[in-house]
């Protein structure tokens, strides 16, 4: 703390002065009370008794008020510094925690109060120019990539090429198709975390999207010989955004898909519940640590850190931040070897909304 903060003082004044004036105020009541009881002839019993209660009432009112003091001078500030740092902790940097005095009366509580908004206004604007540089970088390669893919879908065509050529070509054409993939969910993502897209929510049948977009994978999961699985309701109702929540079942699916070795079993599973309707993408596949789960949510993050599977680490990171905006949830249970299963439910419609 490099500004001096007032209320650092060992002996304060005023607190010395206030003791002593509650001290002599006791003592003179009990002094009084003693001499009373001898004056007004109390028996024996109540002379004994009424500086006990005496007492008993001073030390009951000093604990409520010490409470009282710690409660609304220290506890009550740590918990909102605990609440805005978990926010801080979710990305959240518009928090701004306000001191409790005025300034000419701040304290080591409202400095550190400053001190945290000054550093969450360093992170947010960290956290601006980062997002920008990656939107713009996005931008930047989408024209080259674009006539990259075109020139090596004309070249594909041509027929002179060779077999090995053509391999050549293939593979171009592979990896442009991928780092497509990369700048178009790290775009979509900068869009859902600026709030640039914002969800268009509508009811619709959560339980023909699951299957339309299961059906889509059906070549992938045959080609790996894998057992696919669905105990789903005719029909169940959801009030999301339907093109928002088709990219959360495709991130599930191909995750489930992608990490569950030959022969392994996918279900899908679905069920309504009170306030909302709960669908599970469960694998048999080669589950994660709890330092994977811990971290799945991140961007770029991918449990297997050689990145040999497909993919760029940003599934999941889109999936969680559009449940966020759908004011849906997420949950993952799994053990290594064992498996995964992903748990996502998404609010059901209520009256109201049965009519956009
Ligand atoms: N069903 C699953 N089984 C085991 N591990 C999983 C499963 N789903 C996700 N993971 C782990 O979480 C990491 C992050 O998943 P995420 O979907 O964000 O990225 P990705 O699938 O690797 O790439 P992308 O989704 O960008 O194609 C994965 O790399 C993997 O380590
Ligand atoms: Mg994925």
């Amino acid at each position: 703390m490099n500004k001096r903060t007032k209320g650092e003082s060992l002996f304060p004044m005023w607190l010395f002065f206030v003791y002593l004036g509650v001290l002599l105020l006791m003592s003179g009541i009990h002094s009084g009370l003693l001499l009373g009881a001898a004056q007004w002839g109390w028996g024996s019993l109540t002379q004994t008794l009424s500086p006990i209660f005496y007492w008993a009432a001073v030390a009951g009112g000093l604990t409520v008020f010490t409470r009282y003091r710690i409660r609304i001078t220290y506890e009550e500030p740590m918990l909102r510094l605990a609440d805005a740092t978990r926010r801080v902790a979710k990305g959240d940097f518009s928090v701004y925690l306000a001191p409790i005095h005025t300034p000419d009366k701040t304290d080591y509580l409202d400095q550190m109060f400053l001190d945290f908004n000054k550093m969450v206004e360093e992170l947010g604007s960290i956290e601006t120019l980062k997002t920008d540089f990656f939107s713009d970088v996005s931008h930047e390669f989408k024209s080259p990539l674009a006539v990259i893919s075109g020139s090596a879908d004309l070249l594909k065509k041509s027929p002179s090429l060779t077999d090995r050529d053509q391999k050549e070509v293939d593979s171009i054409r592979d990896a442009a198709r991928r780092l497509a993939d990369l700048i178009q969910n790290m775009l979509k993502l900068n869009k859902l975390e600026k709030q640039t897209i914002r969800p268009a929510p509508s009811v619709f049948d959560v339980c023909a999207q699951v299957c339309g977009c299961a059906v889509q994978f059906e070549d992938q999961w045959e080609k790996k010989n894998l057992d696919f699985e669905a105990d789903l309701e005719d029909s169940a109702a959801v009030f999301a955004d339907p093109g928002l929540t088709e990219l959360v079942w495709n991130n599930l699916l191909s995750n489930a898909i992608k990490f569950t070795p030959e022969g392994g079993t996918i279900t899908l599973t679905q069920k309504t519940l009170d306030n909302w309707v709960e669908v599970s993408v469960r694998d048999s596949g080669c589950g994660m640590t709890d330092e994977t789960i811990r971290r799945i949510f991140d961007k770029f993050y991918q449990g297997d850190t050689s990145h040999a599977t497909q993919g760029n680490g940003l599934g999941l990171a889109l999936v969680k931040r559009i449940l966020e905006l759908s004011g849906g949830e997420i949950a993952v249970e799994s053990q290594p070897g064992k498996g995964s299963v992903f748990t996502i439910r998404l609010p059901r419609p209520d009256g109201q909304e049965a009519l956009v």
